[in-house]
């Protein structure tokens, strides 16, 4: 099967899948959340190198005071859960996005993960927080014209050169980007790093997106033909 190295995701349909149960929103991330688990392990035995998990982007705050604080825990709660077998199995947590603004404790939560499994040569499981690709630009064009005014840089840069400044600068370009829950757009999520990604847009809600369904994706990007602007 064709190489899907780095694997992004929009998790997308929760709220709706809770809803469908007679349950409240919330509990429709819980589940998602033990879906993360489930899905990075099974990333992992397709092949996949680096899985991008886009979990609070930085429009999510306009949502209810209530729905925001249940998300920002959830760091805690998949980490109190899993993050031993994460260890066990040699994944390396890393965090895109502008952790600043973030209550303290999840932004401690998120940055003891990635520091614990710095070491891990595995699977990268990338968790997309407060991110936006927007800020994410601009953020980048920011520390570039400060490091033209410090002596640090020169003007005038090529695409590599700002990569370094993206907060994807140390992942391959995605290969493959899947949208859960039918929605047919990117919102906001690595738009520098979808140039040449084939995207999915598929019915399945996250918390009914399981392995099975995954391998489905990942056949279907197998079929692509991925051309890169040339001609084959
Ligand atoms: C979109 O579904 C989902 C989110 C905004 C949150 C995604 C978060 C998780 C799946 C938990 C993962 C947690 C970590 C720490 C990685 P929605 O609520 O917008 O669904 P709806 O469109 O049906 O309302």
């Amino acid at each position: 099967m064709k190489e899907c190295k780095h694997l992004a995701i929009i998790m997308d349909g929760n709220g709706r899948w809770a809803k469908a149960k007679g349950l409240p929103r919330t509990a429709g991330h819980k589940v998602g959340a033990d879906n993360v688990r489930t899905i990075a392990i099974a990333a992992d035995a397709e092949g996949v190198r680096y899985l991008t998990l886009y979990a609070f982007s930085t429009e999510n705050w306009k949502r209810s005071q209530d729905e925001v604080s249940y998300l920002m825990k959830l760091p805690a709660y998949l980490f109190r859960m899993y993050m031993k077998e994460f260890l066990q199995r040699n994944m390396r947590i890393r965090l895109i996005g502008d952790l600043r603004p973030l209550p303290d404790a999840t932004r401690k939560v998120l940055l003891e993960a990635a520091e614990e499994s710095e070491k891990n040569t595995g699977l990268s499981l990338i968790i997309a927080i407060n991110y936006g690709s927007h800020d994410e630009i601009l953020r980048a064009v920011n520390h570039y014209a400060e490091d033209i005014r410090a002596g640090r840089a020169e003007p005038g840069i090529d695409e590599a050169g700002f990569e370094q400044y993206l907060d994807t600068r140390d992942f391959p370009p995605v290969d493959l980007l899947i949208r859960t829950s039918g929605e047919e757009r990117i919102s906001n999520f690595l738009l520098w790093q979808i140039a040449y990604a084939e995207m999915e847009f598929i019915p399945e809600s996250w918390p009914e997106f399981t392995p099975e369904v995954l391998h489905r994706c990942l056949e279907e990007y197998s079929k692509r033909d991925r051309r890169f602007g040339g001609v084959h």
